[in-house]
């Protein structure tokens, strides 16, 4: 007799029903970040959405933090107060039957690594500019990691409620800058003082700047009386101009395009005076992907399979500071997280139990019973987890693209009290755990180098290191200036420069190989030496 196929054993029959709803479930799911160049109004939009979403004790938490960390000092008691900088990482709030899963992102350019990080566990991004000043260095930088990732973007020209630059002057430079097609999803009426609202183009409706946000009148176009009886005369034939030019000027919006990152969808409105923003969040349901096939080093993993999977893209440590834990953020990729479910970490094989996986509700933490792809829960552990660390319900498989950045200053720790290193060193391994740091163990036996991309993230590291292990530590500055990760497969030419370099060349936390360098010149120098090499200033996590 024929077997029976494995779909007919009870088993297989659970996990189709568990394949079933993870699509559907996924598909209700919108996760995503977003970029802005500090003071274009992220926070207030993010206080925004979720007051939309219907989260409004959430707004206050999101504020606070906003103001606190103007300064350097007050950043720093944030850090400590390990409550509110995690409290916000990750907002979820319902609308019109969706899910949306905002990821926060530090806004301090020195943490930028962190917020690459956090971009690989989304499916989109709003990129926020400032109306006056388009796109700023750290907007540039961000999207170009979104670029690399093909997300897609949905742009929010924000603070249009003051005076600002040309909106036409505005689309030209996101075009040229970021050579991506745009294309308005609604055009302004007046700027500054005069902003009366937008003209929705996509689904034409007047959006009128209300006391109580945006009033909504459906219109059949451009030429529709109404329009007449609500815009003064020469502000709408400005208006009945512009649209005119820029819906000719413009492509019209392309799902495909959007979808691989290539057109952004532009939008107009006020954060502030909270206008615009529920035609943002509208736009962001309809448009924005639900989670998709993501790539793992084996094959392409769907949301709707049987079987759970995800990735940790983020460690906090310390977040409860009467308990020593450390919160894990798993994205998940497929499947059902179910509470006391136990996962395989398949770095090393291990089983780590999951028995109160958590949500983040800004300042709350809540036990899940279950989570689907695209949600992010926090998994409390005691250092088994690291960022790039690939869960599954067995299978090996590891998902591709948590990445590290060639630090930009290289240090090694000064310690007041010799008594001290073996808990420096933990603290050390701890904290380059988190990602907050990295470590590199030189092959001659010297001290760890510590790497950071930015100067206040020492700062950062010196102060937790003191308040969270009581070991009180100072960084001096090494003669290296740079690093590069390298492999090859000629062993002879890694055996040349291995001997060549002995002095520069150390290991990096997961054991991979990094040569340090005192100049551009000397590296330079090296890579045209060993041709053989590859040399990396980013490296993927696994
Ligand atoms: P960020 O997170 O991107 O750094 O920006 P944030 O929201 O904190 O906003 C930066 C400043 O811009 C804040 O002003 C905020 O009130 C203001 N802002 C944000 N959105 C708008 C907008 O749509 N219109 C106008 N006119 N201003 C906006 P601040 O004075 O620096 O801080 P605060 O004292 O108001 O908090």
């Amino acid at each position: 007799m024929d077997q029976q196929p494995e779909t007919n054993t009870r088993a297989g029959l659970a996990q189709d029903a568990v394949a079933r709803d993870a699509a559907q479930q996924s598909a209700r799911r919108r996760t995503f970040a977003i970029i802005a160049h500090p003071d274009a109004g992220k926070t207030t939009l993010t206080e925004k959405l979720l007051l939309k979403g219907g989260a409004i004790q959430l707004a206050g938490a999101v504020r606070a933090k906003g103001n606190a960390r103007r300064t350097r000092s007050d950043w720093m008691k944030i850090e400590q107060d390990r409550g509110i900088s995690v409290a916000t990482s990750v907002m979820t709030f319902e609308r019109d039957n969706l899910i949306f899963n905002l990821l926060d992102t530090p806004g301090h350019e020195d943490f930028s690594e962190d917020t690459y990080r956090t971009l690989t566990a989304v499916d989109a991004a709003v990129m926020v500019l400032d109306g006056a000043k388009g796109i700023e260095a750290q907007t540039l930088k961000l999207f170009e990691v979104c670029r690399l990732r093909d997300i897609p973007i949905v742009t929010f020209i924000n603070k249009m409620d003051r005076e600002g630059r040309d909106p036409m002057d505005l689309l030209d430079e996101i075009e040229k800058t970021l050579a991506l097609d745009v294309t308005p999803a609604a055009w302004p009426i007046g700027q500054g003082r005069d902003l009366l609202g937008v003209y929705d183009i996509v689904n034409p409706a007047l959006r009128l700047l209300g006391e109580e946000g945006d009033e909504v009148i459906p219109v059949s176009g451009l030429d529709d009386p109404i329009l007449d009886a609500r815009i003064p005369a020469p502000l709408l034939a400005e208006l009945r101009e512009q649209v005119g030019l820029v819906t000719m000027g413009y492509p019209e919006f392309d799902m495909d395009a959007f979808l691989q990152g290539t057109m952004t969808p532009v939008f107009f409105g006020s954060a502030l005076r909270d206008f615009g923003v529920g035609q943002l969040l509208d736009g962001l349901g309809r448009m924005a992907p639900p989670p998709r096939a993501r790539a793992a080093d084996t094959r392409d993993v769907v949301p709707g399979e049987g079987r759970l999977s995800g990735f940790v893209f983020k460690v906090q440590a310390n977040m409860d500071p009467n308990h020593r834990d450390r919160v894990a953020f798993l994205r998940i990729c497929s499947g059902r997280l179910e509470k006391g479910m136990r996962l395989t970490q398949t770095r090393t094989g291990k089983q780590v139990p999951v028995n109160a996986p958590l949500f983040f509700f800004a300042k709350d933490r809540q036990v899940a019973e279950e989570a689907w792809p695209g949600d992010v829960v926090g998994i409390a552990n005691h250092g088994t987890l690291r960022i790039g660390d690939t869960l599954t319900e067995g299978e090996a498989l590891n998902f591709r693209g948590v990445p590290s950045f060639a630090p930009e200053h290289l240090r090694r720790a000064r310690l007041e009290d010799p008594m001290l290193a073996k808990k420096l060193k933990k603290a050390l391994e701890q904290l380059a755990d988190e990602g907050v740091v990295q470590l590199f163990r030189p092959l001659d036996g010297s001290p760890p180098v510590v790497g950071v991309v930015g100067l206040l993230q020492l700062d950062v590291l010196a102060s937790r290191i003191k308040v969270e292990y009581g070991v009180p530590v100072s960084f001096e500055a090494t003669h290296w200036d740079q690093l590069r990760w390298f492999a090859s497969d000629d062993k002879d030419a890694v055996e040349r420069f291995t001997r060549q370099h002995k002095a520069d060349l150390a290991e990096d936390h997961d054991g991979e190989m990094v040569a340090f360098f005192t100049s551009d010149w000397r590296r330079r120098r090296a890579e045209e030496e060993f041709p053989a090499l590859t040399f990396h200033a980013v490296r993927e996590q696994h």
